[in-house]
């Protein structure tokens, strides 16, 4: 399956995003995906994650690989967390390569899983949580409509810093529409930018 997008499109998170695993889970994008958590987990480890996963599915989660246009791969989205009774669930991305940050790609995605989220899954509500300092997500979530629903104070510890936790939700009703957000936030106009 694919969803197409403007700057990039969601499809199967296959060997080519696996092979880049390692790389993307050693560099700064694994910092400010989890919440200033630095592991550095060793090919053997990722080696075995990966083989876990196949042995046993990730139950309720779904994890789509992010490319441009032009197929590179250049990180991860998941939707997960779903709770079907109350028809929400919760999102996490991350661009594993930080020379595609600030450019709209992440955004782009969004829209796609926000989209899926409610006009394929049929969901009410999703949301996400990140760290007081990521203002990428901050500006994101302004951009495209999320509240700002809670803040745990002093949740996490970050190369040292002490910093709260922020959880940001949307509603259906609160979505305006891929296409209206497309066309609002100007990824067109980007897109034929970059050619
Ligand atoms: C979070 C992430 C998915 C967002 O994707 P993205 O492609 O960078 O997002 P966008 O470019 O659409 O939006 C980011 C916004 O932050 C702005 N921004 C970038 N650096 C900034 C800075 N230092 N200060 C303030 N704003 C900044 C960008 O200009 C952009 O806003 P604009 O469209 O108004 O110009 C991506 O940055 C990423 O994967 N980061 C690392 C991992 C991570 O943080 N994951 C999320 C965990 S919750």
């Amino acid at each position: 399956m694919i969803l197409e997008g403007v700057l990039v499109d969601l499809v199967p998170c296959d060997q080519r995003f696996q092979a880049l695993e390692h790389r993307w889970e050693n560099n700064e994008s694994a910092f400010w995906g989890d919440a200033g958590n630095r592991q550095f987990p060793s090919r053997q480890v990722i080696q075995r994650r990966q083989e876990g996963r196949l042995e046993r599915p990730v139950l309720r989660t779904v994890i789509f690989g992010i490319q441009t246009k032009g197929g590179v791969p250049i990180g991860v989205f998941g939707i997960g967390d779903f709770e079907p009774q109350h028809r929400l669930a919760m999102l996490g991305a991350a661009i594993g390569e930080p020379a595609y940050w600030g450019g709209g790609y992440g955004t782009d995605a969004l829209l796609l899983v926000v989209d899926y989220a409610f006009d394929w899954l049929d969901l009410r509500r999703v949301w996400l949580q990140t760290m007081s300092s990521n203002v990428r997500v901050i500006r994101q979530m302004a951009k495209v409509g999320f509240t700002l629903e809670g803040r745990q104070r002093q949740a996490t510890l970050a190369d040292g810093i002490r910093q709260d936790m922020l959880c940001f939700g949307l509603l259906r009703e609160e979505w305006p529409g891929r296409e209206a957000l497309v066309e609002r936030l100007g990824l067109r106009e980007k897109a034929i930018q970059r050619g």
